[in-house]
């Protein structure tokens, strides 16, 4: 033990870092050791760090870093176990560093490592955050983006300067810079469910009176180096949830938008499968009734899971389980529903008053309830 010095520790020549570059991952085995080599020689002269932040990947990217971390003492991985989300696995990795600096970028190679360096000094000269753009004067959207993507990506910008109140060419970057003291203090109001940390960034400064000063940096988005996108429609519907959530300043949590919204395509469901029942096959009302609930009960659970819980998500027999757990806690909240209505209705409230707070009452109650037992 006697020769073990704090300098043994940490290395000789070991100086702290003053950035930290955050590298969430799933599935990104192929691209974490070229992506080291060509941060490194972009960073050159500047202490940096490296943390990778991976959700448990079935291609085991986490031993990939620990190899590679046994040869380079500036970079580290986290391994996250029964989580997924890139927006949480980004407040992660941020908090464990200690440098003053630090950017998020990912892992396939799309981003432009090598505007880092101009991306620190415009934060060390001033601006609260800088954001790699691929929508500024000089950038283009290169190979990275499909004419589907491309469309979204406006649709999202526009949406998004809505709730940020800035006009900026990129709010959907997942590629940026900033001080961690100004993370630090934002970090507690941060919704961690979903994709887009950086547009939960500027919305939430703004509405502590406080906006970013915002300095965008043009790249050009290159293609994917290995592996395959994560994005996908699942990742465009949170975004809508959201997007919602934050236009009421956070009161209705996003997964309540999806989870409502999921109620209200059931209904859709339900009238379906009634006129099947009732008009196509020709069981009487009460059997029909019956099995239209319990469709749209189950199509209603499936979606949850897949998409207000993703990261919850419910497999095996837990999935069993859950789902007569959601039958009953519905049940509940569809008597409840009732009583309210009827309650109200005999208070000599307009009808369609009656029915509609009877309606968000239970959905109020199934949301508060499965949260709590279902997908907790
Ligand atoms: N830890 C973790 N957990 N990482 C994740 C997860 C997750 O659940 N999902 C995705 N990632 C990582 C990927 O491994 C990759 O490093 C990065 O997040 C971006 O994921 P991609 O799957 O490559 O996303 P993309 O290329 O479709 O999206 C890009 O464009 C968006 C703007 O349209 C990214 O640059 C996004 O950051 C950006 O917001
Ligand atoms: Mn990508």
């Amino acid at each position: 033990m006697s020769e073990l010095s704090a300098d043994h520790l940490a290395g000789a020549n070991w100086t702290p870092p003053e950035v930290c570059i955050v590298v969430p991952t799933y599935n990104e085995s192929g691209n974490i050791a070229s992506l080291y080599e060509k941060i490194a020689i972009a960073l050159q002269g500047t202490p940096w760090e490296m943390i990778v932040v991976d959700d448990n990947s079935p291609d085991h990217t986490i031993d990939v870093v620990r190899t590679l971390s046994r040869q380079h003492s500036n970079l580290r991985g986290i391994r996250r176990v029964g989580r997924r989300g890139l927006s949480s696995a980004c407040i992660e990795g941020i908090l464990a560093t200690a440098a003053p600096y630090v950017a998020v970028i990912d892992a396939d190679h799309q981003h432009d490592e090598r505007i880092l360096p101009e991306m620190l000094a415009l934060v060390r000269s001033g601006a609260d955050i800088a954001v790699g753009s691929r929508f500024v004067g000089g950038a283009t959207a290169g190979d990275g983006l499909s004419a589907t993507r491309l469309w979204g990506s406006r649709l999202a910008t526009r949406l998004s300067s809505i709730v940020t109140g800035q006009d900026i060419t990129d709010p959907m970057s997942g590629f940026f810079l900033l001080r961690r003291d100004e993370f630090n203090r934002l970090a507690p109001e941060l919704s961690s469910d979903g994709f887009k940390i950086l547009l939960d960034l500027l919305v939430t400064a703004r509405q502590q009176g406080r906006p970013l000063a915002v300095a965008e940096v043009p790249y050009t988005f290159r293609a994917r180096f290995s592996g395959e996108s994560k994005m996908n429609s699942l990742i465009a519907a949170q975004f809508v949830g959201l997007w919602f959530s934050k236009l009421t300043r956070g009161a209705v949590p996003t997964t309540f938008v999806l989870f409502a919204a999921i109620g209200i395509s059931g209904i859709g469901i339900h009238l379906l499968t009634l006129w099947l029942l009732l008009d196509v096959i020709g069981f009487d009302f009460t059997v029909s009734q019956i099995g239209a609930t319990l469709v749209a009960m189950t199509t209603n659970f499936f979606f949850n899971n897949t998409l207000t819980y993703a990261d919850k998500k419910l497999s095996g027999r837990r999935l069993f389980t859950g789902l007569i757990e959601f039958y009953a806690i519905c049940s509940i909240g569809g008597l409840a529903n009732v009583s309210v209505a009827a309650w109200l209705y005999q208070a000599h409230q307009p009808p369609l008053f009656a029915g509609v707070a009877g309606a968000l009452m239970s959905s109020v109650f199934n949301y508060t309830v499965t949260r709590a037992f279902t997908w907790r």
